[in-house]
């Protein structure tokens, strides 16, 4: 079949480079976003790491008590010390009462511990210079509100169909899959994006759905990582890997003209194993000579 398309490793050298930039940030994108995820909703069961339970309190809550309480239990610890957090804990228990709010000390510890962030000029958090703000976590945890989840939900569709857009276009000029595979790889990360979004609504109405919060999130990391890495490798190392390099020995010995899928993720495997330092001075050389070319080209 004749292509109608530039393959990733024919294109010109400064379109490579525009593409590798752009998957490099991105990928760090996506790094700094699952520590964000893990640093708020992996605090959610107060401990460090990711688990059902920090799915289901976060969207769910956590309905044997006030948002107040867990919070301070779980991603606020650390800002109140241990004393201070039992004597806010007690002042909710004991009805969280305005009067108390003063006598027991309790707007004092708010004061020094909380409204550095608490305050009018954060978004998006309450603001616990108003009484009425902080007396509204003091009731039942009823997990993300519908405000907090619409906000999130419009942000999310926006922007990351946005890093798909542009990544799936990259790698729709790979040529080491079947058009079958491109399809699926590039149609996969929308389909897991909205999967995503809505086990978010799901699960705020029924704890169940926390795993699909889950797998969405992992089916969209990993069409994330094929397409990021197919699209590298093809860029900067596929001809001399795959065709008349290191990885046409392998097929060659596996008797195989048409390799599977699974054959290239071996073959790469291997000679990532076998032959990084070839690579590694094949890649160097190469990128001098590309650096070289491009100076003394003007
Ligand atoms: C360093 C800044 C910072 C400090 C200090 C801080 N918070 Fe927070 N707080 C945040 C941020 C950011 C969020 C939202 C993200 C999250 O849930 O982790 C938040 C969320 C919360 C929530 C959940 C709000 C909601 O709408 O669900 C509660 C309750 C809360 N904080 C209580 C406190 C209390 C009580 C203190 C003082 C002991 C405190 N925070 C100190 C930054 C802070």
């Amino acid at each position: 079949m004749t292509t109608k398309y530039t393959p990733l490793k024919d294109h010109d050298t400064p379109i490579k480079v525009l593409f590798t930039g752009y998957l490099c940030t991105v990928g760090m994108g996506y790094l700094f976003a699952l520590m964000q995820i893990l640093f708020t909703h992996g605090m959610a069961d107060g401990k460090f790491g990711l688990s059902i339970d920090d799915i289901v309190y976060s969207y769910y809550g956590n309905r044997s008590g006030t948002v107040l309480e867990h919070q301070l239990n779980g991603g606020m610890k650390a800002n109140a010390s241990a004393q201070e957090r039992f004597n806010m804990i007690e002042w909710v228990r004991n009805g969280a009462d305005e009067e108390d709010y003063k006598k027991d000390g309790i707007e004092k510890i708010i004061e020094e511990r909380c409204v550095m962030c608490h305050n009018e000029t954060a978004s998006g958090i309450p603001n616990f210079k108003k009484f009425e703000q902080l007396k509204a976590l003091t009731t039942e945890d009823s997990g993300a509100t519908f405000a907090s989840l619409t906000r999130v939900s419009h942000i999310h569709l926006f922007g990351i169909s946005f890093i798909f857009m542009f990544v799936g276009l990259i790698f729709s000029f790979a040529e080491t899959t079947t058009v079958q595979y491109k399809c699926i790889a590039i149609g996969m990360p929308y389909a897991f994006l909205l999967a995503d979004i809505l086990s978010w609504w799901l699960t705020k109405i029924h704890p169940m759905f926390a795993w699909l919060v889950i797998f969405a999130g992992m089916g969209m990391a990993v069409s994330f990582m094929f397409m990021w890495v197919t699209s590298i490798l093809e860029m900067w190392l596929f001809k001399p890997v795959f065709i008349d390099g290191i990885g046409a020995r392998y097929l060659q010995r596996r008797d195989s003209t048409e390799p599977s899928i699974v054959d290239r993720l071996l073959i790469g495997l291997k000679m990532l194993s076998e032959q990084a330092k070839p690579v590694a001075v094949w890649l160097m050389d190469r990128v001098l000579t590309e650096l070289k070319g491009l100076f003394n080209k003007k």
